[in-house]
């Protein structure tokens, strides 16, 4: 049986929210018990270091987040669940990729540009004030860890596209330059629930509007006092479709729960009576899990017990696919040249149409973006014709004038360059 590989990284900066728990803890956990899948959730923790600096915040994080997932039942037996820093390849791909990523690539990096963006608003000279490389190579890291495990469906958010893009392009030029070794990823983006916070915002840790998930009883009803309410009386019909506690009600009750609340709106149910409903249906939710949650915040040992459990499954994969990754890249042993040639490139599985037209398509990409400059070069001519013309004479003597493989690679570049500049040379 082939599984389906799904990987997807959470950053350890923050404390899990019931708006993390609808958008991704709650699908990651059903995936991981999932038999037709093979999930990989790991906690990144080298990524909280690129926003955070607060040692005690990471840490904590790090085991809330554990613990959160370990108490909402994730499956770490079908799934494998790790920390990114358990991983010592995850770094070491990081560079590899590193040397093959275009710095203009990252430039456009939409986090990136928000800080250069920011700056520029601010008036600021300095452009890159406060980017640090972490942030600006981001990217390569994510690839990384996505690339390591060669999966290709990554749960994650609309923001995290153009990442998952990226790790394609890098992907697709490691396979054109070195070896055909990595999958090309795609994201897999669910129909974004939005979980409406305290202020009828968007709940999200940027607004200082979230609910923990797991806080005290006592902490979720003060919470759910908070909740922004219009100041239509006891006894006045209400809209429940306008109404932040309707939702959060209907994000976590039945369809029959959620009918007879509507029907209290109608009938003019008081705010305050309407808190404590969605107070006792969320802590009913919430009950038991939490205090498994609890358990596991005191025995913080058998979660590092499972954590290194999932690292060491993790490594089953990483460890010898970082040897054929090294040993691609001409990073080998010193007695291992002629072995490597006899050997040659490792014998390839059977693939489908689909991850052919796929490897096909990234192949493509990495060439294109080598040429990129040239193809700019010919769009930005002025007699277009002439220089295309031009550039592909070149192309042809270079493809000559090399031997073998060189040749290849030349002649890979020369079908694209003659397809991307068609229109010009009539
Ligand atoms: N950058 C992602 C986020 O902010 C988290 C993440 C890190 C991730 N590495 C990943 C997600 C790899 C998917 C795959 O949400």
């Amino acid at each position: 049986m082939t599984q389906k590989r799904v990987l997807t990284g959470i950053t350890t900066t923050g404390t899990p929210h019931l708006g993390n728990y609808l958008g991704a803890i709650k699908p990651a956990v059903r995936a991981s018990q999932d038999a037709s899948l093979s999930s990989y959730f790991f906690l990144a923790d080298f990524h909280a270091l690129i926003k955070c600096h607060d040692p005690e915040r990471v840490a904590r994080s790090t085991r809330e987040i554990a613990a959160t997932w370990l108490a909402l039942g994730l499956d770490t037996d079908n799934a494998t669940f790790y920390r990114q820093s358990d991983i010592p390849e995850i770094p070491e791909l990081t560079w590899i990729l590193t040397c093959l990523c275009s710095k203009g690539l990252m430039n456009r990096s939409h986090a990136y540009k928000a800080s250069v963006d920011a700056n520029r608003d601010a008036g600021n000279q300095d452009l890159d004030d406060g980017v640090t490389m972490g942030l600006f190579s981001y990217p390569v890291l994510m690839a990384a860890d996505i690339l390591m495990f060669n999966a290709k469906h990554i749960p994650v958010g609309k923001d995290q596209i153009q990442h998952i893009e990226m790790a394609r392009d890098i992907a697709g030029r490691f396979n054109h330059t070195f070896a055909d070794l990595f999958v090309m990823p795609e994201p897999m983006i669910d129909d974004p629930v939005i979980i409406p916070g305290l202020d009828g915002r968007k709940m999200s840790k940027s607004y200082d509007n979230t609910i923990p998930l797991f806080c005290s009883e006592k902490e979720l009803l003060s919470l759910i006092k908070q909740i922004k309410t219009d100041s239509r009386l006891p006894g006045e019909p209400k809209d429940a479709d306008s109404s932040t506690l309707f939702e959060l009600y209907s994000l976590f009750a039945s369809d029959q729960e959620t009918a007879e609340f509507r029907s209290k709106f109608e009938q003019g149910i008081g705010w305050g009576d309407a808190k404590l409903e969605l107070f006792e249906s969320l802590n009913g939710y919430l009950r038991e899990p939490r205090l498994r949650y609890n358990e596991l915040m005191q025995d913080l040992n058998s979660v590092e017990v499972l954590l290194n459990k999932g690292a060491e499954k993790a490594r089953e994969y990483s460890v010898p696919f970082m040897r054929e990754i090294r040993e691609a890249t001409g990073i080998r042993p010193l007695n291992t040249t002629l072995v490597g040639a006899a050997k040659s490139a490792p014998k390839k599985k059977e693939k489908s149409a689909e991850q052919l037209a796929n490897a096909e398509a990234g192949r493509r990409r990495g060439i294109l973006m080598q040429l990129k400059p040239l193809l700019d070069q010919v769009a930005g001519a002025e007699d277009k014709a002439a220089e295309a013309a031009q550039l592909i004479a070149t192309k042809r003597a270079e493809v000559d004038s090399l031997k073998k493989k060189a040749q290849q690679k030349a002649q890979n570049e020369l079908e694209i360059l003659l397809e991307e500049l068609a229109p010009y040379l009539v």
